[in-house]
């Protein structure tokens, strides 16, 4: 059988660090575990165009893995070209690159990782947090400059203490952010969400739930996003939801670029309706050199705390998500059942709420 994988060149750093395990380089540690079980494994990061190795191999490949962090867009006109596909794996979480109702139509099952980088994104967005809150960037370019200029950082310079944030999505990783919040005396944890957080849960970190987003945004000091992408959540924070922001809010997204409106969040950011906007997903990845979120900034020269997709990809995640693919391969390769809060589409049907289905 062969196995296709798409994931992202790792150059001489996964040369030098084996733990860069998501890498072409690094195969994600699979190829002896199936080339030993008589496997083909082709793995690649060409994924764009017709004469990509991903659409060359999708054609008779029965399972294929990728990756978020370098997305093979499997959409449902190649669905229609993989005739022996039956497996996809994502090695992360975030499985919005599959078309996913062509695969409940074409009855191929769609796995995650669940949980293999929650704990990772959320450190990523409570660092998001504070370093727009406190102005950090600016203040280490300041620094790296030559220059010393207290009052220019510290004119828009605050505490998270005191302040109002709100996650929109209370999963796995909006929890998470949730719980880490804790000790750090806001005013009120907010979040929207159409599943409601257990009562214990919900009192454990004292988060009240807000049913109107446009509520819950002209409440909060800092949004944090993160719910998955999906049609009910593409382009959700747009110009009509981010004009309900207070004046000078924050915005973190590490859930997926799309989930922002590229143009608005950058108007907002430079006009200063925004004080912040920080993440690590982008709306295409990689991110075209003349993206805008890269280098816009708000009237005070500051608030931008965009990175490249890596959150999710610390070499300790990268480490869970590996072992997290083998397991569904073994699964897979010995017919045995799989772990059910992995499974986003199983056999002809969706087994998850995450993406919109209720
Ligand atoms: P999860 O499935 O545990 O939680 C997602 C939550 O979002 C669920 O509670 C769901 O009810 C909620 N939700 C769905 N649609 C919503 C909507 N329209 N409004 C409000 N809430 C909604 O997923 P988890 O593990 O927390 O991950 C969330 C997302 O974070 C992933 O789907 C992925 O896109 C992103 N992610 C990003 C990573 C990175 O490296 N930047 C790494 C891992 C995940």
């Amino acid at each position: 059988m062969k196995v296709l994988a798409i994931l992202y060149k790792g150059g001489d750093a996964a040369k030098a660090e084996p733990r860069l395990l998501g890498t072409v380089e690094n195969e994600l540690g699979l190829r002896q575990y199936l080339e030993s079980l008589g496997h083909e494994y082709v793995v690649s990061d060409s994924k764009e165009g017709p004469d990509s190795d991903f659409q060359k191999h999708i054609v008779d490949a029965e399972i294929l893995i990728t990756t978020p962090f370098h997305p093979g867009y499997l959409t449902a006109d190649l669905f229609e070209r993989a005739d022996n596909l039956k497996l996809c794996v994502t090695a992360g979480v975030g499985s919005d690159h599959i078309d996913l109702n062509a695969a409940v139509k074409k009855s191929v099952q769609v796995l995650e990782v669940s949980g293999s980088n929650v704990v990772s994104v959320a450190e990523h967005v409570v660092m998001s947090i504070l370093l727009l809150v406190r102005n950090f960037v600016p203040a280490h370019e300041m620094i790296e400059r030559g220059d010393w200029e207290v009052s220019q950082i510290a004119r828009n310079a605050f505490d998270l203490e005191g302040k109002v944030v709100g996650t929109i999505g209370a999963g796995r990783i909006g929890y998470r952010v949730l719980q880490r919040l804790v000790p750090f005396d806001c005013k009120e944890l907010l979040y929207y969400d159409y599943a409601p957080l257990p009562e214990a849960a919900a009192k454990t970190v004292k988060a009240r739930r807000v049913e109107d987003l446009k509520e819950l945004v002209s409440q909060c000091d800092i949004i944090t996003v993160n719910c998955p992408l999906h049609d009910g959540t593409r382009g959700l924070i747009n110009e009509e939801l981010l004009r309900h922001f207070k004046k000078g809010a924050y915005l973190v997204n590490t859930a997926r670029g799309a989930i922002c409106d590229k143009d608005a969040v950058a108007a907002a950011l430079k006009s200063g309706h925004l004080n912040g906007y920080a993440g690590d997903v982008w709306n295409v990845q990689p991110a075209p050199k003349d993206h805008v979120w890269r280098t816009t900034k708000n009237p005070l020269g500051g608030g931008n705390g965009m990175v490249p997709h890596y959150s999710g990809t610390t070499l300790d995640a990268q480490k869970r998500y590996a072992d997290g693919v083998k397991g569904i391969l073994d699964n897979y390769l010995s017919g045995k059942s799989q772990e059910p809060q992995n499974v986003i589409v199983g056999i002809g049907k969706y087994e998850t709420k995450a993406y919109g289905q209720r």
